[in-house]
């Protein structure tokens, strides 16, 4: 069934646990399938449906205007609901403190610059905030009102030292940052809220704010399936499809399989710089 907030992809759950691979939730029979297995779910499901559908009717031709109304209705009711999974406390920290141990384990240093792509109200931003240089962390978000949330886990974790920059954004050109500025870009689950144009865009512009030797960390949610998605709000797709992307845009991307093994319904890619090939000469010059 489509996302109702109450299970989205976002678990935290043995993978072993979720709904295989395959599984195509924009199809009635997967719906009605849940539906059976979760009546309490449906009644939630068709209010968000309902209201799903005026925003989208509101705002049509733009998946960033709807998204934002998105938040901005979730955000009122519960910020931290609105980032993902249920309204708790105890969740919205886990998931936070997953996305900063996984960063840390693959190397993150007090000095690195780090672009937070989607950056919420600092589920995981606020670790990073108070792990990083002051001035090191640049967040950035469609939702104004989530960046009020932000704002106040700052407050909360007496974070007023470190200078983050938080920023409301229209689109992902990344255009007021500069060349090769970031070690570490990072978006969690808001790819797996992205049509592929939305993605395209961020990866047509990523390279240039990345640093020659930087990595970009996102996740998304994965198919093997045929891609698909669930009331313009859950997008499903392929790796291939999107390691085809970045490499359209002269990026390379791997499929992060340490990220599996965490209890996270989503998948996560990598996207660098292409290694540089080594060129004629050396290769003759060692001949
Ligand atoms: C599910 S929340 C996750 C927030 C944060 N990354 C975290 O892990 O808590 C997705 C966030 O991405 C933002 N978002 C969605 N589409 C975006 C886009 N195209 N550009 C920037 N932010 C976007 C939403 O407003 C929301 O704050």
């Amino acid at each position: 069934m489509p996302t109702d907030r109450t299970e989205g992809t976002e678990t935290l759950m043995p993978s072993s646990s979720a709904a295989p691979l395959s599984t195509n939730r924009s199809r009635l029979g997967y719906k009605v399938r849940y539906a059976l297995r979760h009546p309490q779910r449906v009644v939630p499901y068709l209010r968000r449906s309902a209201r799903d559908g005026w925003l989208r009717f509101r705002h049509r031709g733009s998946h960033v205007a709807y998204y934002r109304a998105v938040m901005a209705s979730d955000a009122a009711r519960s910020p931290e609901a609105a980032v993902g999974g249920g309204p708790s406390h105890a969740r919205w920290l886990a998931i936070g403190q997953m996305q900063y141990d996984y960063l840390l384990g693959h190397g993150l240093k007090p000095q690195d610059r780090v672009l937070e792509i989607g950056c919420g109200n600092l589920r995981a931003g606020w670790r990073f905030i108070e792990y990083l240089e002051p001035g090191h962390y640049f967040g950035i978000d469609i939702s104004p009102e989530i960046l009020i949330e932000a704002k106040k886990t700052l407050v909360r974790y007496d974070l007023q030292q470190k200078v983050p920059h938080l920023t409301p954004v229209a689109d992902l050109t990344l255009d007021f940052l500069p060349d090769g500025y970031f070690t570490v870009v990072h978006a969690h689950s808001v790819f797996s809220h992205s049509p592929l144009e939305v993605i395209d865009e961020c990866l047509s512009h990523v390279g240039r704010v990345l640093a020659p030797d930087g990595f970009f960390d996102f996740t998304f949610d994965r198919t093997e399936g045929t891609e698909h998605q669930v009331l313009g709000e859950d997008f499903y797709y392929r790796p291939r499809t999107l390691i085809q992307l970045a490499e359209k845009h002269g990026l390379s991307a791997r499929f992060m399989d340490d990220w599996e093994r965490l209890p996270h319904g989503q998948s996560k890619l990598r996207v660098t710089h292409p290694a540089p090939l080594t060129s004629c000469r050396d290769g003759a010059a060692a001949e």
